[in-house]
C-alpha cells in the first residue's frame, strides 16, 4: 500500500466514476461549498441537491443570507431535517459579514471559529473550495482508510488523534492532489466501499487493501456499537 500508488489509483477512479455534483463544479466558492457541507452533514446527496440550488439562487453570498428573515431561511431549508443547521448557517453568515468582510475565510482555525462549523466542515471548505491542504475526515473517509490501511472492517466509534495523524500522513504533499485524494476516498466510500455491501470488484485499491488481504475480518468494535 504505497501512498503514491493509492493516490494515483483513486484519482483515476474518481475521474472516471465520480458523481457530477454541483458543489464540485469549477465555479465552487467558499460559500457554495460551506452550504453544501452543512446540508450534507445529516442529509443524503439526492435530497440536498435541489435545496442547495434554490438556496444559492436565493442567497448567493453570506451577506444575502445574513439579511434574510429567519422564517424564509427555515422555509427554504424545507425537509432537509435538523433545521437548527439552517439557523446556525445564518449565524455563520452573519459572523462572516461582521468579522470577515463577507468572505468565507480560507484558514482552518478561522473557519472552525464560525458558529456551527466543526473540524470536518472547516477542512472540507479549506480543501474543496480553496485548494488548501487539510485533513478531511468524514465517516466515509474513515471507513476506507481503516479498511485499506488497518485491515479492519470499520473505524472505532469515535475519531482518535492517532487516526487523524495517520490520515495526515497519507495525505499527498501537494495541496491540489490532497483535495483530490480526500474527495476521491470520500466518493469511494459512498459508492464502492460502503459500510454494509462493499463492491471490491469495482474498487481501484482492492489489490492494496489490508482488509481484503486479511479475508474481511468482522468489525472489531462491534461490541461497542449495538
Ligand atoms: N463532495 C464534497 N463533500 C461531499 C459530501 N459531504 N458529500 C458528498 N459529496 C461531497
Amino acid at each position: 500500500a504505497h501512498p503514491a500508488h493509492l493516490h494515483r489509483a483513486v484519482a483515476e477512479w474518481y475521474a472516471a466514476h465520480a458523481r457530477d455534483l454541483p458543489w464540485r463544479a469549477a465555479d465552487a466558492t467558499g460559500w457554495s461549498v460551506l452550504v453544501s457541507e452543512v446540508m450534507l452533514q445529516q442529509t443524503p446527496v439526492a435530497r440536498v441537491e435541489p435545496v442547495w440550488r434554490a438556496w444559492l439562487a436565493a442567497w448567493p453570498t453570506p451577506a444575502d443570507l445574513a439579511a434574510a428573515p429567519v422564517a424564509d431561511v427555515l422555509r427554504a431549508w424545507g425537509r432537509l431535517g435538523y433545521p437548527r443547521r439552517a439557523l446556525r448557517l445564518r449565524d455563520a453568515a452573519a459572523a462572516i459579514v461582521a468579522a470577515h468582510d463577507g468572505e468565507v475565510p480560507l484558514d482552518l482555525d478561522t473557519l472552525r471559529a464560525l458558529p456551527g462549523i466543526g473540524e470536518y466542515t472547516a477542512a472540507a471548505v479549506a480543501a474543496f473550495a480553496y485548494g488548501r491542504r487539510a485533513v478531511v475526515l468524514d465517516t466515509n473517509v474513515r471507513r476506507v482508510l481503516t479498511r485499506v490501511l488497518d485491515g479492519e472492517a470499520l473505524p472505532a466509534p469515535s475519531l482518535t488523534s492517532a487516526e487523524r495523524t495517520r490520515a495526515a500522513a497519507v495525505l499527498p504533499r501537494d495541496p491540489a492532489a490532497a483535495a483530490r485524494w480526500s474527495v476521491g476516498i470520500m466518493e469511494l466510500g459512498a459508492l464502492v466501499c460502503t459500510a454494509r455491501a462493499p463492491s471490491c470488484t469495482a474498487c481501484p485499491v482492492a489489490g492494496a487493501c489490508a482488509w481484503r488481504a486479511a479475508g474481511y475480518p468482522p468489525d472489531p468494535h462491534a461490541h461497542r456499537r449495538r
